[in-house]
Protein backbone atom coordinates (compact mmCIF):
# COMPACT_ATOMS: atom_id res chain seq x y z
CA UNK A 1 0.00 0.00 0.00
CA UNK A 2 1.48 3.52 -0.59
CA UNK A 3 2.21 5.39 2.07
CA UNK A 4 2.77 8.61 2.95
CA UNK A 5 5.89 10.03 5.39
CA UNK A 6 6.60 13.16 6.89
CA UNK A 7 9.11 15.12 5.50
CA UNK A 8 12.50 15.72 8.63
CA UNK A 9 12.63 19.21 7.42
CA UNK A 10 8.99 20.20 8.20
CA UNK A 11 9.29 19.10 12.00
CA UNK A 12 11.56 21.54 12.69
CA UNK A 13 10.16 24.32 11.39
CA UNK A 14 8.57 27.24 13.77
CA UNK A 15 4.89 26.56 15.14
CA UNK A 16 3.99 30.22 15.17
CA UNK A 17 1.09 30.77 12.73
CA UNK A 18 2.47 32.06 9.19
CA UNK A 19 1.53 35.83 8.24
CA UNK A 20 -0.34 36.40 4.90
CA UNK A 21 2.78 37.29 2.80
CA UNK A 22 4.52 33.75 4.00
CA UNK A 23 1.51 31.71 3.19
CA UNK A 24 1.84 33.29 -0.32
CA UNK A 25 5.52 32.16 -0.60
CA UNK A 26 4.40 28.77 0.45
CA UNK A 27 2.14 28.79 -2.04
CA UNK A 28 3.53 29.68 -4.93
CA UNK A 29 6.27 27.88 -4.53
CA UNK A 30 4.14 24.71 -4.75
CA UNK A 31 2.71 25.66 -8.07
CA UNK A 32 5.49 27.31 -9.34
CA UNK A 33 6.88 23.37 -9.23
CA UNK A 34 3.74 22.45 -10.83
CA UNK A 35 4.12 24.73 -13.66
CA UNK A 36 7.96 23.13 -14.02
CA UNK A 37 5.97 19.85 -14.48
CA UNK A 38 3.25 20.88 -16.71
CA UNK A 39 5.81 21.90 -19.20
CA UNK A 40 6.51 19.32 -21.27
CA UNK A 41 2.68 18.77 -21.24
CA UNK A 42 1.32 22.83 -22.08
CA UNK A 43 0.26 21.53 -25.71
CA UNK A 44 -1.88 18.92 -24.54
CA UNK A 45 -3.50 20.37 -21.67
CA UNK A 46 -4.18 23.49 -23.67
CA UNK A 47 -6.32 20.99 -25.90
CA UNK A 48 -7.81 19.45 -23.02
CA UNK A 49 -8.74 23.07 -21.01
CA UNK A 50 -9.93 25.01 -24.64
CA UNK A 51 -13.69 24.29 -24.13
CA UNK A 52 -13.11 25.93 -20.46
CA UNK A 53 -11.72 28.39 -22.58
CA UNK A 54 -13.96 28.71 -25.13
CA UNK A 55 -17.18 28.45 -22.26
CA UNK A 56 -15.63 31.48 -20.35
CA UNK A 57 -14.54 33.84 -23.46
CA UNK A 58 -18.43 33.22 -25.11
CA UNK A 59 -19.20 35.01 -22.03
CA UNK A 60 -17.07 38.47 -22.59
CA UNK A 61 -18.52 40.61 -26.19
CA UNK A 62 -15.44 39.73 -28.43
CA UNK A 63 -13.44 43.07 -28.69
CA UNK A 64 -15.33 44.08 -25.73
CA UNK A 65 -12.24 46.38 -24.54
CA UNK A 66 -8.79 46.46 -24.40
CA UNK A 67 -7.82 46.35 -21.20
CA UNK A 68 -7.93 42.94 -20.28
CA UNK A 69 -7.09 41.02 -16.79
CA UNK A 70 -6.51 37.35 -16.44
CA UNK A 71 -6.22 36.72 -13.08
CA UNK A 72 -3.81 33.57 -11.58
CA UNK A 73 -2.73 33.15 -15.32
CA UNK A 74 -0.48 29.98 -14.00
CA UNK A 75 1.42 29.30 -17.62
CA UNK A 76 -0.57 32.15 -19.35
CA UNK A 77 -2.30 30.42 -22.63
CA UNK A 78 -6.09 30.81 -21.24
CA UNK A 79 -3.91 34.85 -21.28
CA UNK A 80 -3.29 34.70 -24.88
CA UNK A 81 -6.69 33.18 -25.44
CA UNK A 82 -8.21 36.70 -23.86
CA UNK A 83 -5.88 38.38 -25.90
CA UNK A 84 -6.94 36.91 -29.18
CA UNK A 85 -10.64 37.48 -28.16
CA UNK A 86 -9.87 41.29 -27.56
CA UNK A 87 -8.05 41.83 -30.69
CA UNK A 88 -4.64 43.21 -31.65
CA UNK A 89 -5.34 46.63 -30.27
CA UNK A 90 -5.90 45.09 -26.73
CA UNK A 91 -3.07 45.33 -23.92
CA UNK A 92 -3.63 42.24 -21.26
CA UNK A 93 -1.96 41.33 -18.44
CA UNK A 94 -1.76 37.98 -16.97
CA UNK A 95 -1.29 37.88 -12.93
CA UNK A 96 -0.08 35.42 -10.55
CA UNK A 97 1.09 34.28 -7.21
CA UNK A 98 3.27 31.74 -8.37
CA UNK A 99 6.81 33.19 -9.57
CA UNK A 100 7.72 29.77 -11.90
CA UNK A 101 3.76 30.08 -13.54
CA UNK A 102 4.71 33.88 -14.56
CA UNK A 103 8.27 32.73 -15.89
CA UNK A 104 6.82 29.90 -18.11
CA UNK A 105 4.21 32.44 -18.83
CA UNK A 106 6.54 35.19 -20.18
CA UNK A 107 8.39 31.87 -22.20
CA UNK A 108 5.17 31.02 -23.58
CA UNK A 109 4.02 34.37 -24.97
CA UNK A 110 6.59 34.89 -28.18
CA UNK A 111 4.39 34.81 -30.94
CA UNK A 112 4.37 38.34 -32.92
CA UNK A 113 0.58 38.29 -32.14
CA UNK A 114 1.40 38.61 -28.36
CA UNK A 115 2.94 42.20 -28.55
CA UNK A 116 0.12 43.40 -26.18
CA UNK A 117 0.85 40.70 -23.41
CA UNK A 118 2.24 41.03 -19.98
CA UNK A 119 2.85 38.99 -17.22
CA UNK A 120 2.97 40.03 -13.63
CA UNK A 121 3.41 38.18 -10.28
CA UNK A 122 0.68 39.41 -7.69
CA UNK A 123 -1.53 37.57 -5.47
CA UNK A 124 -5.23 37.99 -6.52
CA UNK A 125 -6.14 39.07 -3.13
CA UNK A 126 -3.53 41.97 -3.77
CA UNK A 127 -4.13 43.34 -7.15
CA UNK A 128 -1.72 46.24 -8.07
CA UNK A 129 -3.55 48.17 -10.42
CA UNK A 130 -5.64 51.77 -10.18
CA UNK A 131 -9.17 51.36 -9.43
CA UNK A 132 -11.48 51.03 -12.56
CA UNK A 133 -8.39 50.11 -14.73
CA UNK A 134 -9.77 47.18 -16.96
CA UNK A 135 -12.85 46.08 -19.28
CA UNK A 136 -12.42 42.61 -18.87
CA UNK A 137 -11.14 40.10 -16.32
CA UNK A 138 -11.07 36.58 -16.72
CA UNK A 139 -9.98 33.67 -14.12
CA UNK A 140 -9.72 29.89 -15.20
CA UNK A 141 -9.33 27.33 -12.68
CA UNK A 142 -8.19 29.66 -10.07
CA UNK A 143 -10.18 30.99 -7.42
CA UNK A 144 -11.03 27.86 -5.96
CA UNK A 145 -7.32 27.86 -4.61
CA UNK A 146 -6.92 31.12 -3.36
CA UNK A 147 -6.35 31.96 -0.18
CA UNK A 148 -9.18 34.28 0.34
CA UNK A 149 -11.49 34.71 -2.45
CA UNK A 150 -13.65 36.83 -0.78
CA UNK A 151 -11.06 39.46 -0.59
CA UNK A 152 -9.91 39.18 -4.46
CA UNK A 153 -13.18 39.28 -5.83
CA UNK A 154 -13.58 42.81 -3.62
CA UNK A 155 -10.24 43.30 -5.58
CA UNK A 156 -11.15 42.29 -9.00
CA UNK A 157 -14.58 44.53 -8.59
CA UNK A 158 -12.64 47.08 -7.78
CA UNK A 159 -9.75 46.94 -10.64
CA UNK A 160 -12.62 46.70 -12.69
CA UNK A 161 -14.62 49.47 -14.52
CA UNK A 162 -17.81 50.28 -14.07
CA UNK A 163 -20.30 47.80 -16.78
CA UNK A 164 -16.56 45.92 -17.15
CA UNK A 165 -17.62 42.08 -17.60
CA UNK A 166 -15.67 39.25 -15.29
CA UNK A 167 -15.62 35.57 -16.40
CA UNK A 168 -14.65 32.57 -14.46
CA UNK A 169 -14.69 28.98 -15.06
CA UNK A 170 -13.82 26.22 -12.20
CA UNK A 171 -14.63 22.38 -12.21
CA UNK A 172 -17.64 20.91 -11.27
CA UNK A 173 -18.36 18.08 -9.36
CA UNK A 174 -15.65 15.41 -9.36
CA UNK A 175 -17.57 12.47 -10.39
CA UNK A 176 -18.77 14.13 -13.18
CA UNK A 177 -15.19 14.35 -14.62
CA UNK A 178 -13.76 11.58 -16.82
CA UNK A 179 -10.33 12.72 -15.73
CA UNK A 180 -10.66 12.33 -12.10
CA UNK A 181 -12.82 9.14 -12.30
CA UNK A 182 -9.53 7.74 -14.39
CA UNK A 183 -6.83 8.74 -12.29
CA UNK A 184 -7.12 11.04 -9.28
CA UNK A 185 -9.96 8.91 -7.71
CA UNK A 186 -8.18 5.49 -9.08
CA UNK A 187 -4.82 6.71 -6.74
CA UNK A 188 -7.31 7.93 -3.60
CA UNK A 189 -10.80 6.81 -3.88
CA UNK A 190 -13.01 9.63 -2.75
CA UNK A 191 -13.73 9.50 0.87
CA UNK A 192 -18.05 9.17 1.28
CA UNK A 193 -18.01 10.49 4.74
CA UNK A 194 -15.58 13.77 3.41
CA UNK A 195 -16.74 17.16 3.70
CA UNK A 196 -17.28 18.37 0.38
CA UNK A 197 -15.10 21.20 0.38
CA UNK A 198 -12.72 20.85 2.60
CA UNK A 199 -10.91 24.69 1.86
CA UNK A 200 -14.12 25.81 3.00
CA UNK A 201 -16.22 27.40 -0.29
CA UNK A 202 -17.06 24.68 -2.31
CA UNK A 203 -17.00 26.65 -6.03
CA UNK A 204 -18.39 23.09 -7.74
CA UNK A 205 -21.93 24.41 -7.03
CA UNK A 206 -22.79 27.47 -9.34
CA UNK A 207 -25.12 29.02 -6.48
CA UNK A 208 -21.58 29.69 -4.47
CA UNK A 209 -20.10 31.75 -6.91
CA UNK A 210 -23.33 33.49 -8.06
CA UNK A 211 -23.50 34.30 -3.94
CA UNK A 212 -20.14 35.22 -3.61
CA UNK A 213 -19.88 37.67 -6.87
CA UNK A 214 -23.80 39.21 -5.90
CA UNK A 215 -21.94 39.96 -2.08
CA UNK A 216 -18.71 41.27 -3.91
CA UNK A 217 -21.00 44.18 -5.68
CA UNK A 218 -21.30 42.54 -8.64
CA UNK A 219 -24.17 42.99 -10.82
CA UNK A 220 -26.11 40.81 -13.75
CA UNK A 221 -24.34 37.65 -12.26
CA UNK A 222 -24.92 34.37 -13.86
CA UNK A 223 -23.53 30.79 -13.18
CA UNK A 224 -24.45 27.18 -14.25
CA UNK A 225 -23.05 24.03 -14.32
CA UNK A 226 -22.11 22.14 -17.31
CA UNK A 227 -20.75 19.27 -19.47
CA UNK A 228 -18.13 19.71 -21.78
CA UNK A 229 -15.54 17.87 -23.49
CA UNK A 230 -12.29 17.44 -21.91
CA UNK A 231 -10.34 15.91 -25.20
CA UNK A 232 -6.88 14.43 -24.46
CA UNK A 233 -4.96 14.34 -27.37
CA UNK A 234 -1.89 12.58 -26.57
CA UNK A 235 -1.54 9.01 -25.34
CA UNK A 236 -3.10 7.22 -22.25
CA UNK A 237 0.86 6.97 -20.83
CA UNK A 238 1.36 10.19 -21.30
CA UNK A 239 -2.13 11.02 -19.41
CA UNK A 240 -1.24 8.42 -16.59
CA UNK A 241 2.43 9.93 -15.96
CA UNK A 242 0.86 13.85 -16.09
CA UNK A 243 -1.74 12.71 -13.88
CA UNK A 244 0.41 11.28 -11.29
CA UNK A 245 2.92 13.89 -11.22
CA UNK A 246 0.09 16.72 -10.71
CA UNK A 247 -1.65 14.60 -8.03
CA UNK A 248 1.34 14.21 -5.96
CA UNK A 249 2.11 17.35 -6.04
CA UNK A 250 -1.48 18.09 -4.79
CA UNK A 251 -1.03 16.03 -2.63
CA UNK A 252 1.69 17.28 -0.57
CA UNK A 253 -0.06 20.93 -0.83
CA UNK A 254 -2.61 19.50 0.83
CA UNK A 255 -0.70 17.74 3.30
CA UNK A 256 2.16 20.36 4.04
CA UNK A 257 5.53 18.74 5.25
CA UNK A 258 4.45 15.13 4.11
CA UNK A 259 5.67 13.78 0.60
CA UNK A 260 4.29 10.79 -1.43
CA UNK A 261 6.31 7.71 -0.79
CA UNK A 262 5.71 5.05 -3.19
CA UNK A 263 7.94 2.31 -4.15
CA UNK A 264 8.49 0.90 -7.83
CA UNK A 265 6.01 -1.63 -7.89
CA UNK A 266 3.37 0.16 -6.11
CA UNK A 267 3.90 2.56 -9.06
CA UNK A 268 3.32 0.52 -11.42
CA UNK A 269 0.26 -0.83 -9.44
CA UNK A 270 -1.75 2.62 -9.77
CA UNK A 271 -0.11 3.27 -13.06
CA UNK A 272 -1.75 -0.32 -14.76
CA UNK A 273 -5.09 0.93 -12.39
CA UNK A 274 -5.18 4.25 -14.62
CA UNK A 275 -4.46 2.58 -17.88
CA UNK A 276 -7.66 0.17 -17.26
CA UNK A 277 -9.75 3.07 -16.31
CA UNK A 278 -9.06 5.22 -19.02
CA UNK A 279 -9.00 2.58 -22.06
CA UNK A 280 -13.14 3.23 -22.46
CA UNK A 281 -12.10 6.58 -23.54
CA UNK A 282 -9.60 5.60 -25.85
CA UNK A 283 -10.19 6.87 -29.78
CA UNK A 284 -8.08 7.42 -32.74
CA UNK A 285 -7.35 11.21 -31.61
CA UNK A 286 -6.64 10.44 -27.73
CA UNK A 287 -8.90 10.07 -25.05
CA UNK A 288 -12.44 11.68 -25.20
CA UNK A 289 -13.33 12.88 -21.79
CA UNK A 290 -16.19 15.40 -20.76
CA UNK A 291 -16.32 17.01 -17.39
CA UNK A 292 -18.38 19.26 -15.49
CA UNK A 293 -16.91 22.74 -15.36
CA UNK A 294 -19.27 25.48 -13.80
CA UNK A 295 -19.13 29.12 -15.75
CA UNK A 296 -19.90 32.25 -13.76
CA UNK A 297 -20.08 35.67 -15.55
CA UNK A 298 -21.32 39.31 -13.79
CA UNK A 299 -20.78 43.02 -14.52
CA UNK A 300 -19.20 45.80 -12.67
C1 LIG B 1 -4.97 25.28 -11.87
S1 LIG B 1 -3.86 26.60 -12.10
C2 LIG B 1 -4.70 27.47 -13.40
C3 LIG B 1 -3.76 28.34 -14.18
C4 LIG B 1 -4.37 29.01 -15.43
N1 LIG B 1 -5.42 29.92 -15.09
C5 LIG B 1 -4.84 27.97 -16.42
O1 LIG B 1 -6.05 27.77 -16.52
O2 LIG B 1 -3.98 27.35 -17.07
C6 LIG B 1 -4.19 27.66 -10.68
C7 LIG B 1 -3.30 28.89 -10.64
O3 LIG B 1 -3.72 29.71 -9.56
C8 LIG B 1 -2.57 30.35 -9.04
N2 LIG B 1 -2.90 30.87 -7.71
C9 LIG B 1 -3.19 30.16 -6.60
N3 LIG B 1 -3.47 30.99 -5.58
C10 LIG B 1 -3.36 32.25 -6.06
C11 LIG B 1 -3.55 33.55 -5.50
N4 LIG B 1 -3.92 33.71 -4.23
N5 LIG B 1 -3.34 34.62 -6.28
C12 LIG B 1 -2.96 34.47 -7.58
N6 LIG B 1 -2.78 33.27 -8.17
C13 LIG B 1 -2.97 32.18 -7.43
C14 LIG B 1 -1.52 29.26 -9.07
O4 LIG B 1 -0.21 29.75 -8.97
C15 LIG B 1 -1.82 28.59 -10.41
O5 LIG B 1 -1.06 29.15 -11.44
Amino acid sequence: MTTMSKDAKSSQEPTSPPTQEELFERVGAIWSKAGDIMSPWHAPVEAMFRPLTDAMLAAIPARAGTAGLDVACGTGLATQALARHLGPEALVVGTDLAPGMIAHARALATQPGMTGVRFEKAAAERLPFPDDHFDVITCRLGIMYFLDPVAALREMRRVLRPGGRIAFVTWGNADRSDWSRTTAHVMTPPDPNASPAPEGIDFRQPEVLQTLLTNAGFHNVAADARLVPLPWPGSVDDMVAFSLAMFDLKYQSDHPGEVVDRDAAQRQDVMARMRAACAPFVTDQGLAYHAEIVVATAER
